[in-house]
């Protein structure tokens, strides 16, 4: 038997306007992570969610918060949104400088940390801190928006990282993000990815399409082997 594919539906792709109601009902249809992208007009050229609407959201869904974190500095607001209830926090090593002291800080607080490799940036850099994370998230577009194009040369990245993570014998989940719909998401389950982020794919044709959309995402190959 493989190992069930997680569900990470991204925020940036649901109504704004009705985030609370969204998120109850993509929860309600089968997420099995609330994957919120914070841009900061920075270190990405967008501007979205603060911690204090993670606070506001918090009490419309159970699942695990998945905060994915594309900001520089990002030491600062670590605290902040996991006081607002996040559960995984991710950084991307080009943020700051201090990397290991960022990822430590984010398990002094309790929450699940989390690594992320942009398209050009060397899988090399994760290897020496592998021991302190609990998710790798591999970009399979570049940061910034929903609704691109999935970077074919992220198969081979999330390969490369399925080795080193089954090496180092630590239950890291392998996360990708960016451009997952129904063709490409059971490209990566197959390269070994364990979560899949999905933003305009989940939240397309509103609330009703939901349940329908999340199933398409697991399709038939839902499953790693091996
Ligand atoms: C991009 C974000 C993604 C994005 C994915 O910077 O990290 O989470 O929302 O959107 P889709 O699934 O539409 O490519
Ligand atoms: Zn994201």
């Amino acid at each position: 038997m493989g190992v069930p594919v997680k569900l990470a539906p991204s925020i940036l792709s649901a109504d704004f306007a009705r985030l609370g109601e969204d998120v109850r009902a993509i929860d309600a249809a089968g997420a099995d992570w609330i994957h919120v992208d914070v841009m900061d007009n920075h270190f990405v050229p967008n501007l979205t969610i603060g911690p204090m609407v993670v606070k506001a959201l918090r009490p419309w869904s159970a699942k695990p918060f998945d905060v994915h974190l594309m900001v520089s500095p990002a030491d600062a607001l670590v605290e902040a949104f996991a006081e607002a209830g996040a559960d995984l926090l991710s950084v991307h090593p080009e943020a700051g400088p201090h990397l290991h002291r960022t990822l430590a800080r984010i398990s002094a607080l309790g929450k699940r940390a989390g690594v992320v490799l942009n398209p050009a940036t060397p899988l090399s850099l994760v290897e020496p801190v592998l021991d302190m994370v609990d998710l790798v998230l591999v970009m399979s577009v570049n940061p910034g928006f929903g609704g691109q194009t999935f970077i074919d040369s992220a198969l081979g990245r999330i390969e490369r990282l399925r080795q080193m993570i089954d090496a180092s014998g630590r239950a890291i989940e392998l996360e990708v993000d960016g451009g997952i719909d129904s063709v490409t998401a059971p490209r990566v389950i197959a390269a070994g990815a364990t979560v899949l982020v999905a933003g305009t794919a989940s939240f397309r044709g509103g609330p009703a399409s939901y349940a329908a959309n999340l199933k398409a995402l697991r399709g038939c190959g839902a499953s790693r082997h091996g």
